[in-house]
């Protein structure tokens, strides 16, 4: 086991201020992002929008590490740079995504299990030939009537053990998202329940895999209730019920947890993020960061719209939303003079 070279991309990875920016949507998934906005989807453009991303000026005061799509990961910058390359010159890690989607999941009706475990020992090493140091694996857990099941959720632990253990061995820190969906009308309480149970599980697969804690990430959902509940909670109960889920499943040797956004809006996701490191500062064992793809990546996404000309104000949005999580990661993120709108929040 690399155990000194996994704890080293770690610790770099969760320190300070920074945190992670996900850039790894699959092609169906930035496509469909595209075509909403009128962009061309072709591997071109996913190039240009990535390189827009990757070139931002000073994007590295605040993101310490991005994770690739396979797409992204072999090609190369405009000015000819490999993305993994462009990204250490600009002092943020590259990692890539190496799940392969969540599929239905046999017997489990509107469950799904993610995908990807043949042949990732060989992936896992090319990858770290291209400079990879640390990946990601999103498992997916909905919450409805009757689910999620205990077999939807084992299956999917079960698989991110054994993904984490064979980037262990890889030298490739794991990162290891089980996120449960916002999707629906459930209370913040069931949204706790359903994450307390994912994680209880994960960790005790992540156990019995030998995957060493101080050796990956947690990247786990927030406690919200569900976009279409009647009580939509203000951020300090979330913050509440957030720390709490996580203080009684996820061991304090982790270093740290970087919260996926999951569909909420950029304010939204940095005020929360924010109410959590203010209201619970000193008393987490574990770093709290961010590794958000949506409420960094939307506002940017909307002024580039594929055109050259919007580059600029493109990245400058880019990095402002950076710059905010950095800022709630210190819990001193304003919300009233970021978004107005928001502020109710
Ligand atoms: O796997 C999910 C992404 O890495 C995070 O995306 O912040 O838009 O939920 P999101």
């Amino acid at each position: 086991m690399h155990t000194q070279r996994l704890v080293d991309t770690v610790k770099a990875l969760v320190a300070g201020d920074r945190g992670l920016l996900a850039m790894d949507e699959s092609t169906p998934t930035c496509d469909r992002r595209f075509a909403k906005l009128g962009i061309p989807q072709t591997p071109d453009m996913r190039r240009a929008y990535r390189d827009m991303i990757v070139t931002t000026p000073r994007l590295g005061d605040c993101i310490s590490g991005a994770i690739l799509y396979d797409e992204t990961i072999r090609q190369e910058t405009k000015a000819g740079v490999p993305f993994a390359q462009a990204l250490e010159k600009a002092n943020i890690i590259p990692g890539v995504k190496v799940d392969a989607g969540a599929k239905p999941l046999a017997g489990h009706p509107d469950e799904q299990v993610t995908e990807g475990l043949d042949g990732l020992r060989d992936r896992l090493a090319e990858y770290a030939g291209m400079g990879a140091r640390f990946a990601k694996w999103r498992a997916v857990i909905t919450i409805g009537a009757e689910i999620p099941s205990r077999g939807c959720i084992e299956a999917n632990a079960h698989a991110l053990a054994r993904y984490a253990a064979l980037c262990q061995e890889a030298g490739i820190v794991p990162i290891v998202e089980p996120e449960v969906l916002m999707d629906g009308e459930h209370t913040l309480e069931r949204c706790r329940a359903v994450t307390e149970e994912t994680l209880h599980t994960v960790f005790d697969e992540l156990h019995t895999q030998g995957v060493l804690l101080e050796g990956m990430l947690l990247k786990p959902n927030m406690v919200l209730p569900g976009l279409a509940a009647a009580d939509q909670s203000n951020a300090d109960d979330i913050a509440s019920a957030t720390i709490g889920c996580f203080l009684r499943t996820v061991p304090a040797a982790v270093p740290g947890i970087a919260f996926l956004s999951g569909g909420q809006s950029s304010e939204l996701a940095s005020i929360r993020l924010n109410a959590m490191n203010l209201a619970f500062k000193g008393r987490m064992p574990w770093a709290l960061a961010f590794s958000f793809a949506r409420a960094i990546q939307q506002p940017a996404l909307e002024i580039w719209r594929g055109q050259a000309v919007n580059v600029v104000a493109a990245q400058k949005a880019l990095f402002h939303r950076a710059d905010c999580n950095r800022a709630a990661r210190r819990g001193e993120y304003d919300a009233a003079a970021d978004a107005p709108a928001a502020a109710p929040h």
